[in-house]
C-alpha cells in the first residue's frame, strides 16, 4: 500500500531494552524487543485522519482504539472480536490498567463499544471476552445495543490458585449479533470426539467412522469449550504477552461466524492472536494495539503465517481434543493435508 496522508508507517523510536535471557532450545516463545523488531514495527500504521479501506486492509494499526475507531469506514466489519482488558488491575508493556468500579466498567465498555459497532455490516456478529467479573458489566451494554446469542464458557486450565476463594479456571466469551440475519456456519466448527458408546444399525456405525486410531464423531459444537489450552512456550503461537488467546480459540469464532473474504476487525489486538488466525483461514483482518511492543509480536506472527497456515488443534476440517496430535498426524496422512484455503 501507498501511504496515505491519513495512513503512515509507524516511526522506529523509542523502545524497551532487548530481553537476554538464556532459556531452552524448545522454547518458541516470541518476546523480540521493540529495538529488533524496527522492522516489524515499520509495517504498521499509525492514523491521522480518515482511511479508506484499502489503506487499512490487512494492516496492524498502532494507538488507541478509541481514537483509531472513528477514523475507519463505516459499515465494513463483518466480524467484531473484542477482547478488552478484564477489570482488574495489570499492566500491558508498561501502561498500567487499573481496575474500576461497576459503574466505571460499564462507562469504559460503552465507549469502546460505540467506537466499534458504526464499522459493523447489518449482518455482523461481536464476540466479546471477559472474566466473570468483567461480564457483570459488560452485559447489560451488550443487550443496550445488539441481540445477545450466547454466552460461550472456556475452561482455560490455567489459572492463580487463591487461599480464601475458588481459582478462576474459565472465562466467558459473549456472542451477539447486529440483526437477525447473520452468518452461522456450524459445519465449519465441528468438534472430533472419540465415540465412547458406539451405536451400529444394521451392523454400520451410526455417525460415527471407524478408523485406525479408533472410533470418531464430529459432533456439534456446544457452549462449553474445554478442548483448548492456553498458548505454552513450547508451542510456535506462543509470545510474551500477558493475556494471550490461542489461536485454535479464535479459529472457532472466526470460521463459524464469518466467510472466506470477509474481514475481522480486533481494537484490542494484543499479540495479534485475531489477524494471524483470520490471516490463516483466509480473511481480511484491521488490528488496532496501543503497544507498540505488541505490535511487533503481531507482525512478526503474521509473518510466520505467511509460510505456515496451520492451527494447533484444528486439522483436516474439524477440531480435535486436547492431547490427540497421533490422532490428528494419523488422520492428516490419510485424508490430506486439510490446510485451510488461501485468502
Ligand atoms: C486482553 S489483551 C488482548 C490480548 C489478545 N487477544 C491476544 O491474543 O494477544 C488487551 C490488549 O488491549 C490493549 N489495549 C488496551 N487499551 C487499548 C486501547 N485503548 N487501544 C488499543 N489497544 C488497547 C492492551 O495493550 C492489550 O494488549
Amino acid at each position: 500500500m501507498e501511504e496515505t496522508e491519513s495512513a503512515r508507517s509507524v516511526p522506529s523510536g523509542a523502545g524497551m531494552p532487548p530481553r537476554r535471557r538464556a532459556r531452552s532450545a524448545r522454547n518458541k516463545t516470541i518476546d523480540l524487543s521493540i529495538e529488533d523488531g524496527q522492522q516489524y514495527l515499520a509495517r504498521c500504521l499509525t492514523l491521522s485522519g480518515s482511511a479508506a479501506l484499502p489503506d487499512v486492509i490487512d494492516r496492524t494499526i498502532s494507538g488507541d482504539c478509541l481514537e483509531v475507531m472513528p477514523l475507519l469506514p463505516r459499515g465494513s466489519v463483518d466480524l467484531l472480536i473484542c477482547d478488552p482488558p478484564y477489570n482488574q488491575s495489570r499492566s500491558f508493556a508498561g501502561k498500567r490498567f487499573s481496575s474500576k468500579s461497576h459503574s466505571g466498567y460499564a462507562e469504559y465498555t460503552e465507549k469502546w463499544l460505540c467506537a466499534a459497532l458504526p464499522l459493523l455490516k447489518r449482518t455482523g456478529s461481536v464476540y466479546v471476552c471477559c472474566d466473570w467479573k468483567s461480564g457483570i458489566d459488560i452485559v447489560p451494554v451488550l443487550e443496550r445495543h445488539l441481540t445477545i446469542r450466547n454466552r460461550i464458557t472456556w475452561q482455560r486450565e490455567k489459572g492463580r490458585g487463591a487461599m480464601r476463594n475458588w481459582k478462576s479456571g474459565m472465562e466467558d466469551i459473549w456472542f451477539a449479533t447486529l440483526s437477525d440475519s447473520y452468518t452461522f456456519n456450524v459445519d465449519a466448527v465441528k468438534v472430533r470426539r472419540r465415540v465412547l458408546a458406539p451405536y451400529r444399525e444394521n451392523g454400520q456405525p451410526k455417525d460415527w467412522e471407524e478408523t485406525e486410531e479408533g472410533r470418531f464423531r464430529n459432533t456439534f459444537p456446544s457452549n462449553f469449550w474445554s478442548d483448548i489450552s492456553v498458548p505454552y512456550w513450547s508451542m510456535p503461537e506462543n509470545t510474551a504477552h500477558p493475556t494471550q488467546k490461542p489461536e485454535k480459540l479464535l479459529a472457532k469464532l472466526i470460521l463459524a461466524s464469518s466467510n472466506p473474504g470477509d474481514l475481522v476487525l480486533d481494537p484490542f489486538l494484543g499479540s495479534g492472536s485475531t489477524s494471524v488466525t483470520a490471516k490463516k483461514l483466509g480473511r481480511h483482518f484491521i488490528g488496532i494495539e496501543e503497544s507498540a511492543q505488541y505490535c511487533v509480536w503481531a507482525e512478526k506472527r503474521l509473518e510466520m503465517a505467511e509460510s505456515d497456515r496451520s492451527i494447533q488443534g484444528y486439522r483436516d476440517g474439524v477440531f480435535w481434543d486436547r492431547n490427540t496430535s497421533h490422532e490428528q498426524l494419523t488422520a492428516g496422512k490419510n485424508a490430506g493435508s486439510g490446510e485451510p484455503p488461501e485468502a
